[in-house]
């Protein structure tokens, strides 16, 4: 089994810049869980599946085939062997995502992949449901969240920094609506567990975010 940093939070709440940040500090692998979501719901959105059809979006969990590889340390999705990475940061895929990461039959599938990376290499993986239901025993938990005027206008200036229109308004109900339904849903909800420390990072740069989830590594390993 590899050592396990496990980040959990709301949409926008600097996971990943951090997790990247941590791991690679660390020297650990960094694990985007909502990648995989993400995978799963650009699939959908292409066999044009609704995502209230429950039974079409489990039967395409059983068709489709996705794979995690590692070049250079960087994570990259295959969904069905097409390499989809760069396909996956957009609102429609993760509001897709959000809306199918409901059913048990998404979950337990990629759970599976998540875990099976996890026993091979020291991760630092980021989602929803990681300290609560993927790496239950993992030695550190952070529970990462900010305002949701704060992430949306990271989110914003992120999408201006990338040449694209944002519309701050917009973002902030569309992180909101997520965050409910991420809260909410009945399979493994978005939730700090018990022994998660929660940091939040609402006025907090990134330096300092990533230096007290690395403190804290230390300390818990000794
Ligand atoms: O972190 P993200 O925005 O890439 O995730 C997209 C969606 O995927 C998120 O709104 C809910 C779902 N998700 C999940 O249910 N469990 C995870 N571990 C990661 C993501």
């Amino acid at each position: 089994m590899g050592y396990s940093i496990a980040i959990d939070g709301p949409a926008g709440a600097g996971k990943s810049t951090i997790a990247k940040k941590v791991a690679k500090e660390l020297a650990f692998i960094y694990v985007d869980t909502g990648a995989m979501y993400r995978a799963m719901g650009l699939y959908c959105l292409r066999e044009q599946i609704r995502p209230e059809d429950e039974a079409a979006v489990c039967r395409a969990v059983k068709d489709v085939d996705i794979q995690i590889v590692y070049r250079d340390k960087e994570q990259s999705v295959l969904l069905n062997k097409e390499d989809v990475t760069g396909l996956l940061r957009t609102e429609e895929v993760g509001s897709m995502a959000s809306a199918i990461s409901i059913y048990p039959d998404v979950r337990r599938k990629l759970v599976a992949l998540q875990q099976e990376l996890a026993k091979k290499v020291d991760v630092v993986m980021d989602g929803r449901d990681i300290g609560t239901c993927v790496l239950p025993d993992a030695p550190v938990k952070i529970y990462l969240t900010a305002g949701s005027a704060e992430r949306a206008k990271r989110r914003c200036q992120e999408l201006r920094s990338q040449g694209r229109e944002a519309d701050i308004r917009e973002i902030e109900a569309d992180i909101i609506a997520r965050d409910e339904r991420d809260m909410n849903r009945e399979a493994s909800p978005l939730r700090k567990a018990q022994d998660a420390v929660e940091i939040d990072s609402s006025h907090m740069g990134i330096e300092e975010v990533a230096e007290q989830v690395i403190q804290l590594y230390k300390e818990r390993r000794g």
